[in-house]
């Protein structure tokens, strides 16, 4: 087990003590406590070899075999088995490519953008407080109260993203009944502002999406198709979700979340445009790629193609589904009524206490999740209504429905606890819950939980 006394890294022990001590606290604190960021992993060892490695070293500006420096014989040979080994995963068809040079989702997209748009160009993509990604265009207006009822955002005037900066920007948002995509009316906003982008995939919507139907919708208006399958990568692989390759242009994905492999991204697209991809990368954005993160991505691609993978990957969807069952049960009210994936968003509206403070109160109880915004949201991001869980790392750690069930009645006991102190200033809510006897009772449980199924630090 994972003790101070035992502390690993000896080089750096030696050398930096300070850092040495602040990296295990970290490792500490991923072992004792449930990660439920639905965007969080924790990979194997053997990424993480592959990404400590020697390959960290090596500037590889260029593609493989027409690089600007030399010595690239053995990186050349590392992303061509990150490419093929992704070029699996995705099942991609002859006529499709891969870049896994971009350093991350961010980048993936900007990139991809920069690629194929101009300056100026209309991208459609999900409203942000509805889910989507601050990377698909993100602007807001100071002045302007949200309008729940109105399901195109037009009017972002301060331009946080690039994105939205060097493109012009509309955002769908989900139906106000519903909570999720009403693709008849996406179709309408496409038809009335034409876009030439159109993005889907986002952080925080819980269920599928019609690929299909929007490719439809994109052929409609003459729209070129991007999806970001980001948070369902490693839940798409695995066949456990809808691909969209093949349907989308473009399909841009991070690597660190469901797929399990180091951070980084990966851009599959038909052939003609992954090479304006590669060149958008470099030389339009980025120098030299992180050859230990594709070294990462090799690893964790290999594993990936496992048939263990698709049987993890089965049970994140269905221990979401259990924890999201079990929610309810204690009357959270979960966005879109449940989810298909990875991830649960609860409105917490109902709980008399919002996602800051409930997060804060159950990662004293052990618990990490984070606040997010939800669909009809009329808060600020900083301080916003819901509370966002996902079951990957936790999948990882090889919990099922049992621990599920348990970990459903603790968030639960931890909300009813912590109601209590609600009406407190922030700073003083996080004291009194971080001192409450019972809310630190519950932290021992969830540790000794941990202990039951540890990560292989
Ligand atoms: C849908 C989506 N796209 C892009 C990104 C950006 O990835 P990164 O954090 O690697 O820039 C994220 C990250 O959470 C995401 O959820």
């Amino acid at each position: 087990m994972h003790t101070r006394k035992n502390m690993n890294k000896p080089n750096l022990k030696k050398s930096d003590l300070k850092l040495a001590k602040l990296i295990l606290l970290e490792e500490i604190r991923q072992q004792d406590k449930l990660s439920m960021i639905p965007s969080e992993n924790f990979t194997s060892k053997a990424v993480r070899e592959a990404v400590g490695s020697v390959m960290m070293n090596k500037y590889s500006e260029g593609n493989i075999g027409k690089r600007y420096y030399e010595g690239n014989e053995f990186i050349d040979e590392i992303e061509q088995l990150a490419i093929d080994r992704a070029r699996q995963a995705f099942n991609l068809p002859q006529n499709w490519g891969v870049n896994v040079q971009a350093l991350s989702g961010s980048n993936a997209n900007l990139a991809s953008l920069l690629a194929v748009l101009n300056k100026d160009d209309l991208i459609m993509s999900m409203y942000l407080p509805d889910g989507g990604h601050l990377s698909h265009g993100w602007s807001y207006n100071p002045a302007l109260k949200p309008d729940p009822q109105n399901l195109v955002f037009k009017e972002g005037t301060k331009e946080v993203h690039v994105v939205s900066k060097l493109f012009k920007i509309i955002q769908y948002k989900t139906d106000p009944k519903t909570q999720l995509f009403d693709y008849d009316k996406l179709e309408e906003i496409a038809l009335k502002y034409k876009p030439r982008m159109i993005i889907t995939g986002g952080t925080a919507y819980p269920r599928e999406i019609d690929y299909k139907r929007m490719r439809q919708i994109a052929d409609k208006v003459g729209a070129l198709y991007l999806a970001d399958v980001a948070h369902e990568a490693g839940l798409i692989s695995a066949g456990v979700l809808s691909s969209p390759v093949s349907i989308a242009d473009i399909v841009t994905m991070t690597t660190h979340k469901t797929l399990r492999c180091t951070r980084g991204a990966i851009i599959l697209a038909r052939n003609d445009l992954i090479e304006k991809i590669n060149h958008a990368i470099l030389p339009g954005l980025q120098g030299g790629p992180h050859n230990h993160n594709i070294a990462g991505i090799a690893a964790g691609l290999s594993e990936a193609l496992k048939p263990e993978f698709k049987i993890y990957a089965k049970q994140v969807v269905k221990n979401a589904q259990i924890l999201a069952e079990e929610l309810k049960k204690y009357d959270f009210n979960l966005v879109s009524g449940g989810t298909d994936k990875h991830m649960i968003l609860i409105n917490m509206t109902n709980k008399g206490i919002l996602g800051k403070k409930a997060a804060r109160a159950l990662d004293h109880a052990g618990i990490v999740a984070n606040m997010n915004t939800m669909p009809q949201e009329t808060r600020s991001p900083a301080n916003p209504s819901a509370l966002r869980l996902g079951t990957p790392v936790i999948t990882t750690r090889g919990m099922k429905v049992k621990e599920m069930k348990q970990i459903a009645k603790w968030i639960n006991e931890v909300i009813e606890i912590a109601k209590e102190y609600t009406n407190l200033e922030f700073d003083e809510f996080d004291e009194r819950t971080a001192k409450d006897k019972k809310i630190k009772a519950i932290a021992i449980e969830v540790k000794k939980l941990c202990r039951k199924f540890p990560l292989a630090i």
